[in-house]
């Protein structure tokens, strides 16, 4: 059992499910940009329809409302809200007031991401994050959707994984823009980033009366492969880390720290000391402004045992471990437990996990219904973790990815992670079983 005022919510993202990509004025997303070259994506899908939820919204809430959920979080389309001067576009806005309302009058509260990832590509043309200006870009935007949602909205994440906006979009360059950065304008990037989090924050704060902000890093815990005190040490310090051989765990304290505990980890002004911008006591004091949570995208982890000589290793997975259907998707249920110790252990912050979900096999059955036991069971594991270490550590909510299937970035339409299956030729949706699962744990509040 969970806590009293534990949430469960569903999430999604605008461009992976609003389709009408050219509708009411919309301007163009650098994932607008990114998809017209059919190369970057796996089945040379874009955004254009997806689950049609611009048009479908109504029929979005009806599902939320039958699942049960507290709160749904969803994105809203930075290219929806402003024009091509930066100023409110009326039309755009109103999507999002409308589904807030619907939401509302359902009994569910929205919980808004400012930014997942569909920069306006006008402002990537004058460099994206690496360009100072788009902090006051980034406050205007937020404003104008505070103002416009004041009465109806009150939580707000500002950013989602921030690492896969930079890794993925800037480095690896397989999400957009896919344009390959050095590692000084990474951390510029970095920088401003993190600023245009403190920014809107402060500005959340300005025009939301009773607001709750948090901003929402991804990572893939450091587990303990057997339960051992000294193992699990090593295994914290590791998830925080800086260390280079460890592509997993170099990523968590660079985002989180300066957020909550005020400035980068010191190791970072040593590793990359002739790379860093310009940080000045300003910036770090914008940056760390109070936040009310850690949220946290968690869907696996990497289990690590102790050598010989007491050095920690990564485990590899045996041949056969349970995983879903994209690489990157083993089925680690103690992420759960050890994320959230660790996370709360360093930044003693209230947690919500804000995306945790399963990427299945999923088609029609020839009784019509979608079944998927693995999701089932993906969910319960993970769950039972949480229910777990939330004795110990304050767990204040949990949202599945995703209330549908949808576009799954440089995975197109072929990677499913719905509570309901969409048929993309025409919008359809059909409640897979797991919908009914999830329904019936938020009916219990648990497990
Ligand atoms: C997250 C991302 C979501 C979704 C999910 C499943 O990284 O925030 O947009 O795609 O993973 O891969």
């Amino acid at each position: 059992m969970f806590s009293k005022d534990f949430i469960f919510g569903a999430a999604t993202a605008a461009y992976q499910i609003e389709g009408s990509i050219d509708a009411d004025n919309k301007l163009e997303s650098i994932w607008d940009r990114f998809t017209k070259n059919k190369k970057n994506v796996i089945d040379g899908s874009d955004g254009s329809f997806v689950c049609d939820s611009y048009k479908r919204y109504k029929e979005d809430v009806a599902l939320l409302k039958e699942l049960g959920v507290d709160v749904y979080r969803f994105s809203i389309a930075w290219t929806r809200v402003i024009d091509e001067n930066n100023n409110p576009n009326l039309i755009g806005i109103n999507y999002y007031v409308n589904l807030c309302k619907e939401l509302i009058k359902n009994g569910i509260r929205p919980i808004v991401t400012l930014y997942h990832w569909d920069m306006p590509q006008f402002l990537m043309d004058k460099g994206g994050f690496t360009n100072d200006e788009i902090v006051s870009y980034f406050e205007k935007y937020t404003d104008i959707v505070t103002k416009a949602l004041n009465g109806l909205v009150k939580d707000y994440i500002t950013i989602n994984e921030p690492q896969c906006i930079i890794f993925m979009g800037h480095d690896a360059c397989l999400f957009a823009p896919g344009i390959k950065y050095s590692e000084k304008e990474i951390l510029k990037a970095i920088h401003n980033l993190l600023k245009c989090h403190g920014i809107a924050t402060k500005v959340i704060r300005k025009n939301v009366e009773n607001s709750t902000v948090g901003f929402a890093p991804c990572s893939r815990p450091v587990i303990p492969s057997v339960k051992d005190k000294e193992l699990e040490e090593k295994c914290y310090e590791r998830y925080f880390s800086l260390d280079k051989n460890d592509e997993y765990s170099n990523t968590v304290s660079i985002y989180s720290d300066p957020v909550f505990l005020g400035d980068y980890p010191k190791e970072y002004y040593v590793q990359f000391k002739d790379s860093l911008p310009n940080i000045t006591k300003d910036d770090l004091e914008l940056i760390s402004q109070p936040v009310d949570y850690i949220y946290q995208n968690y869907y696996s982890g990497n289990y690590y045992s102790l050598d010989k000589n007491n050095n920690l290793v990564k485990d590899d997975f045996y041949f056969g471990h349970p995983e879903g259907n994209i690489d990157w998707l083993q089925v680690v249920p103690e992420t759960l437990y050890y994320g959230p110790k660790f996370l709360y252990r360093r930044y003693k912050k209230p947690i919500i996990i804000s995306e945790n979900g399963f990427c299945n096999v999923d088609f029609v059955s020839l009784d019509g219904n979608v079944h998927d036991p693995q999701r089932i069971d993906y969910v319960k594991r993970y769950l039972m973790e949480l229910e777990k270490i939330s004795k110990e550590v304050p767990i204040k909510g949990y949202f599945y990815w995703s209330l549908f299937d949808n576009f799954e970035w440089n995975s197109g339409l072929r990677k499913r992670f719905g509570l309901v299956y969409v048929d993309y030729r025409n919008g359809t949706r059909i409640k897979k079983d797991s919908f009914y699962e999830y329904k019936k744990i938020i009916k219990n509040r648990g497990l």
